[in-house]
């Protein structure tokens, strides 16, 4: 039986996507490195040390490791300010109504997110009472595809993955949640979330009612 929830955050409940894509966008044109959106969509889900060495890989560039640890903090210096001006008017259509739902009907709800920011981002929404568990890029070390981050929300929440529920809008984030069973909803296209359970085009139509109806013998 299904007892709890895990979430993405970025793309599932609030669309940073557009935020990281201006931070990243920033240090390469102070680079000089070549950044555009088709780059940028290879870093859903994954971590901000990740997604520095897939643009630098892009760009036929090699750092220090401790330079490479100093841009990356630039961009995320960047990243931070511009979430100030995110507020509770910003969750992704139908995302806050399905936490609500969740917490009204006891299913137990934990955050698997790769950022380093998420606490930042889900006290802009006023969104952490929604949480009985935060993992986020603090949580453990490796990161997405690795399932660590969804098996240390899961672990807290004292559930097996067969009894979790993990949406994800990340193609990484479905190849984890699926290493360590979990069952997948899949927010987003065909090409990128096709291999989860379910999968919808947006949080918008990934109602309770419809995931119930696709996991009907499970709950
Ligand atoms: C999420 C986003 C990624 C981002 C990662 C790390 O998974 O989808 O694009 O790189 O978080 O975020 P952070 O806030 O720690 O830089
Ligand atoms: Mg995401």
């Amino acid at each position: 039986m299904i007892k709890g929830f895990i979430f993405d955050l970025d793309g599932v409940i609030t669309d940073t996507a557009e935020l990281h894509f201006a931070a990243w966008k920033k240090l390469s044109d102070d680079m000089d490195w070549q950044f555009d959106r088709d780059l940028n969509e290879k870093l859903r889900g994954i971590s901000r040390m990740d997604s520095i060495k897939v643009i630098m890989d892009h760009n036929n560039v090699s750092l220090k490791e401790e330079t490479i640890m100093e841009l990356a903090t630039q961009k995320n210096d960047i990243y931070v300010e511009s979430l100030d001006h995110m507020t509770p008017e910003d969750y992704l259509p139908g995302a806050k109504e399905l936490l609500t739902h969740l917490r009204s009907e006891g299913f137990s709800v934990a955050l698997g997110s790769a950022s380093k920011n998420a606490e930042k981002v889900l006290k802009q929404l006023n969104a952490t009472h929604y949480f009985d568990v935060i993992g986020d890029g603090n949580s453990v070390s490796r990161s997405k595809p690795a399932p660590d981050i969804f098996l240390y929300a899961s672990e807290k929440m004292g559930l097996s993955p067969e009894r979790c529920i993990v949406f994800e809008d990340a193609e990484k984030g479905i190849d984890a949640a699926k290493a360590s069973n979990f069952y997948s909803v899949g927010i987003g296209p065909e090409e990128r979330v096709g291999h989860a359970d379910v999968r919808f085009d947006t949080m918008k139509e990934a109602t309770l009612f419809e995931v119930k109806s696709h996991f009907k013998d499970l709950f």
